[in-house]
């Protein structure tokens, strides 16, 4: 096919430029596969949305039943049955029975969403932010991030952003109690920034405060939702902690449509609404999809399966186990994060990481068979975010590409 350049010119050059061009024609499991039919082992999964593997047989018929039955995936009038019952199963998976559930297409819609509830439900016009956070692309979702490489970080009318350190409770608390402070905004496990974590006393320390200041606190699980880190959301690590937002997605569609959802107490929600805010928290137009729906129920269910999160906290000891090896022989430094959300930083050409050493480790993992991707806010980490079925063998052999790759890079410097 001829060159074309309509879609992103400038970003496709850089990936062409950087060696992170690959096409992949068919995914199976942990695996994609480029057209001549090479296979790649998927440590990105799709920057972890890719749960249960690529084309989970479950979720491929949930899919197939869904589009031979008829059924319309998109009505506008009315509710279907089917995003009822996934709202209920999701709180009941979160334990959060009193929460109440809106759909958004995509995380960074569910952010928003959920930060509009705040303002609304409390009348209060900021929103605290820890630096080292990603939220999503949209304005809004973008400003309560750090910047990105680019350096942009506009202000948005109408929301006025706070940020804050992570594991820095006092200055939470400080701003929050001197401030007209809307919600805290946190991710426990910072993805984009090399899973740097919320402690359990920071956590602990940060809840107490917002409970204190009745101040509504946002736990963003677009990430690490569903099972990704060992639990079933982040937030359960900590005994006791009841968020009064959760919001996630990605992992809940198997990265095969978008879904996000927003999980905020009932009574934080009829404030809400009374004041004024029902149909912008309705979402948008593939908020309610049927289809969507039927599929994260199907996922839902492949995650309940009684063996399925044993299996991936055996597969998260092993890659840790792996990764530890890697670290006592020298080759990578960090290693950071919980369950199947890890980083590490590769250390490519000695006992110190480079600035920018995660691009070049990804580069030569990718030409040696394995995808995974840098962190964006932490140039010096990888990301790990496989599918949560991975297989002990498909450790062994990231292992072995991890060495391969970090010693080739040595040798050439
Ligand atoms: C923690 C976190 N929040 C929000 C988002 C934005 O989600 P989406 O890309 O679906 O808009 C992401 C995406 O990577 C994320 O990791």
């Amino acid at each position: 096919m001829e060159p074309i350049d309509s879609l992103h010119p400038r970003w496709l050059r850089l990936l062409a430029e950087s060696g992170l061009a690959s096409e992949f024609t068919r995914g199976s499991g942990s695996h994609l596969y480029d057209a001549q039919g090479r296979a790649v082992l998927d440590f990105c999964g799709g920057y972890g949305a890719v749960s249960v593997g690529h084309f989970h047989p479950k979720a491929v018929t949930a899919i197939a039943e869904f589009l031979s039955s008829g059924r319309p995936a998109l009505t506008a009038i009315g509710v279907p049955q089917v995003s009822q019952v996934l709202a209920h199963r999701a709180v009941a998976y979160a334990c959060v029975p009193d929460h109440v559930v809106l759909f958004g297409g995509t995380g960074s819609e569910a952010i928003e969403i959920a930060i509009r509830a705040c303002i609304a439900g409390t009348r209060r016009g900021e929103i605290v932010c820890v630096h080292g956070g990603f939220h999503g692309v949209t304005q809004a979702a973008r400003e309560l991030s750090s910047p990105l490489f680019d350096g942009a970080d506009e202000p948005i009318a109408g929301i006025k952003t706070i940020r804050v350190h992570i594991n820095d409770a006092k200055q939470v608390e400080h701003v929050v109690q001197t401030g007209n402070v809307a919600a805290v905004l946190i991710e426990i496990i910072q993805a984009s920034a090399g899973a740097a974590e919320w402690t359990l006393q920071g956590l602990g320390c940060v809840a107490a405060v917002c409970q204190r200041t009745q101040t509504p606190l946002i736990v963003d699980e677009i990430m690490t939702g569903f099972a990704r880190t060992g639990s079933p959301f982040a937030f359960h690590r900590l005994d006791g902690l009841v968020p009064d937002v959760i919001v996630s997605g990605k992992a809940l569609t198997a990265g095969l449509v978008p879904l996000a959802l927003v999980m905020i107490r009932r009574d934080l929600y009829y404030k809400a609404c009374d004041n004024g805010m029902p149909q912008t928290l309705l979402g948008s137009t593939f908020s309610l999809s049927a289809l969507a729906a039927t599929l994260a129920l199907a996922v839902l269910d492949v995650i309940c399966a009684d063996t399925f999160c044993a299996h991936a906290a055996q597969a998260a000891s092993a890659l840790l186990q792996s990764l530890e090896g890697l670290a006592d022989g020298g080759l990578i430094g960090d290693v950071r994060g919980k369950g199947l959300l890890i980083a590490f930083q590769p250390l490519m050409t000695g006992d110190q990481p480079d600035a920018w050493s995660a691009y070049d480790f990804c580069k030569g993992a990718l030409s040696r068979g394995l995808v995974v991707t840098p962190a964006p806010h932490a140039a010096d980490f990888v990301v790990l975010t496989p599918p949560l079925n991975i297989g002990f063998e498909e450790i062994e052999i990231f292992e072995q590409i991890t060495r391969d790759s970090i010693l080739e890079a040595r040798a050439t410097t």
